[in-house]
């Protein structure tokens, strides 16, 4: 979305229509909100923008096929190591010599996934923060055999389609997850323990921190199965870090299919 909306020419790939279909429809109306505060004065150059918008983006269920007039892959699938590898030797085979791969990855290797590939030197992390469209920042991860050229394309593209970059090393979690995840894993044993609610947790750090989600109402919003495979994957990379425990509530809750907004429950309801 924040690519077309800047003007690029965008694919986007997933397993099925219906998916997409879903997805499609998820960016039109993320797009309409993102219209209504820039042109609120202007409700034409809204729909234009709209418009505009919609015609740079197209949609395929079959990446092999759209991969060879493409100068970036952002992968964004599944949280699993082995099915990100996959995916990235196959693309490989058939994506012209210049195109740059990308891993959206919240918490795996980037070197570890470009290792996967014979292009390690134009292989890097783009990290994006939901809700994307509102999230100004974007982290550009550089592995030791990510060239400086690749590099300097990635931090070009973000500040592109209007994101601030940071760069980080390749280190579990990069900035943001390596602060976040662990606080919002001490938020679940503090409720756990029975210390205090969830809501009140909540409460607290919105209005004592300044906060704008609670980490109840963040977990939520960013998946608990993602979030669970954040947290497992640093557990077997570091089973004594204290910070990266699983919390047996959490693996409840996905194993329920709790997995929060999107399923419609997690640890509260949506409707
Ligand atoms: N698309 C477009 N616009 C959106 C949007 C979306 N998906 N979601 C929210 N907005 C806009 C709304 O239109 C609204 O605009 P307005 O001010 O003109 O009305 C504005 O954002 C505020 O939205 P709401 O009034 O609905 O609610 P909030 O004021 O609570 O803001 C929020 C929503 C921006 C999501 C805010 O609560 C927030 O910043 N939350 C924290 C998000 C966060 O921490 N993200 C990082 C998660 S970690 C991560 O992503 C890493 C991953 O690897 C796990």
């Amino acid at each position: 979305q924040v690519a077309a909306a800047s003007g690029h020419t965008v694919v986007l790939v997933d397993q099925s229509d219906e998916i997409l279909k879903k997805s499609a429809k998820g960016i039109e109306e993320s797009l309409k909100r993102v219209a209504k505060k820039k042109f609120a004065d202007k409700p034409e150059a809204g729909v234009e923008f709209i418009e505009k918008t919609l015609k740079n983006l197209t949609t395929s269920t079959d990446a092999v096929a759209v991969v060879h007039s493409t100068d970036l892959v952002i992968e964004a699938i599944v949280e699993n190591q082995e099915i990100k590898k996959e995916l990235f030797k196959r693309l490989d085979k058939f994506a012209p010599e210049h195109t740059i791969f990308a891993s959206n990855t919240s918490s795996l290797q980037i070197t570890e996934l470009a290792n996967s590939t014979t292009r390690q030197d134009r292989f890097g992390g783009l990290h994006f923060f939901n809700p994307v469209p509102m999230m100004k920042l974007v982290e550009v991860i550089k592995t030791p055999m990510t060239s400086q050229k690749t590099f300097e394309s990635l931090v070009d593209f973000s500040k592109a389609v209007g994101k601030s970059p940071v760069s980080c090393k390749d280190t579990p979690g990069f900035i943001v997850n390596r602060l976040l995840v662990p606080y919002m894993m001490e938020a679940v044993r503090l409720f756990e323990r029975g210390d205090a609610s969830k809501e009140d947790i909540d409460v607290a750090m919105k209005l004592g921190a300044g906060y704008p989600m609670g980490p109840f109402e963040l977990l939520d919003y960013v998946g608990l199965d993602t979030s669970k495979y954040i947290i497992d994957g640093w557990h077997s990379l570091e089973p004594n870090n204290p910070l990266f425990a699983p919390s047996p509530l959490l693996n409840k809750l996905v194993e329920e299919k709790k997995l929060g907004k999107k399923t419609g429950e997690g640890f509260y309801k949506y409707k």
